[in-house]
């Protein structure tokens, strides 16, 4: 009997922040649940199921600058794909990740060959992936984000959240929000995607900026195609920060906020941002699945959702049957 099942690397992102900690049970167990419906589907965890969670407080810089935890985590991931690769006969694995765990894998299929690629991904499915950052980020950097926790004073949590090196990577990117747009609006001065350092040096902080440019910036743009079949699946129709606009108290006091669509968290530009990005090339198959009125982490627990995950699964799977023989 060959084994029907493909194996499945998780690209779990852990948010160990401060405030996060509460919210850190419920976020595994949402995890836990997408986890459970797989295993229904004959996924064993250790076997042919493998886990790679990360700690969000840590960033990623470009090749060739130093970012201890980040390359380090991709070397391991390398070799963890590569084991699980080996230990079920040498197939490639599908990889599925959360949010900015879609990032690293794109990082990581970039670092690495097309060779490589080809031997070892079937195929990457990224959950509400914020390809191209979010304004929400704008929001959290000046004015602190409680994460919709009742009670909680923004601003308390503001500065781990500035020192949490992987938000200045979820930024806007000023190749897909443009040069021009208004997302920060002030009584003074309107802040685009390209104003950022700008920005962050006019919330107070001014550390961030040096950061942005020499390691960030060269991350956003790079959103290569890798050939390998690409999934996104995207909730929508959630309402999301688009402009924020900041009244005569400054930073430390709550924008108004105008929404637009996307997923409560990531604007919907950016969870399409593949689409726009990879039009046109032919040798890269790329499939996007919206699910409506889903938010950035229900995804992780709507029915509709983790149907459709494992359908795409079957789908693979029958797919790869198919060319096998
Ligand atoms: C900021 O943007 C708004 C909306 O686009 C515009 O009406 C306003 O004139 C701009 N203000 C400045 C200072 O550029």
């Amino acid at each position: 009997m060959t084994r029907k099942r493909m194996i499945i690397v998780i690209l779990l992102v852990l948010k160990l922040e401060f405030l996060t900690l509460v919210l850190l049970k419920a976020f595994f167990t949402l995890i836990l649940n997408s986890i459970k419906s797989l295993e229904l589907q004959g996924y064993r965890d250790g076997e042919n199921l493998y886990g790679a969670p990360y700690d969000f407080r840590y960033g990623l810089a470009p090749e060739g600058h130093p970012s201890f935890v980040g390359t380090e985590y991709l070397q391991n991931l390398k070799k963890l794909i590569e084991k699980a690769s080996a230990s079920n006969g040498g197939k490639p694995v599908i990889i599925l990740s959360h949010s900015l765990g879609g990032l690293f894998a794109l990082q990581l299929f970039n670092r690495n060959s097309a060779t490589w690629r080809q031997k070892y991904i079937k195929h990457f499915m990224a959950l509400s992936a914020p390809w191209g950052g979010t304004v929400q980020e704008m929001l959290t950097f000046a004015s602190g984000y409680s994460l919709g926790v009742p009670l909680v004073d923004p601003l308390l949590v503001r500065d781990e959240q500035r020192s949490s090196e992987s938000n200045l990577w979820l930024l806007p990117s000023p190749k897909l929000f443009g040069p021009t747009t208004p997302l920060v609006i002030t009584e003074n001065t309107n802040y685009s995607a390209l104003d950022i350092p700008q920005f962050l040096n006019d919330i107070g902080f001014s550390q961030g900026v040096q950061p942005y440019k020499t390691r960030i910036l060269p991350l956003t743009g790079q959103l290569f195609a890798p050939g390998v079949p690409v999934t996104c699946m995207i909730g929508t129709g959630v309402k999301t920060p688009e402009t924020l606009f900041y009244g005569r108290d400054g930073f430390d006091k709550p924008p108004d906020i105008i929404y637009g669509d996307g997923d409560g968290t990531v604007n919907l530009l950016s969870l399409l941002a593949l689409e726009k990005e990879w039009s046109g090339k032919p040798n890269q198959p790329l499939k996007v699945i919206k699910i409506p009125q889903v938010s950035h982490t229900s995804i992780l627990k709507d029915d509709v959702a983790l149907k459709q995950i494992v359908t795409e699964f079957s789908d693979i799977n029958s797919n790869a049957l198919i060319s096998a023989s």
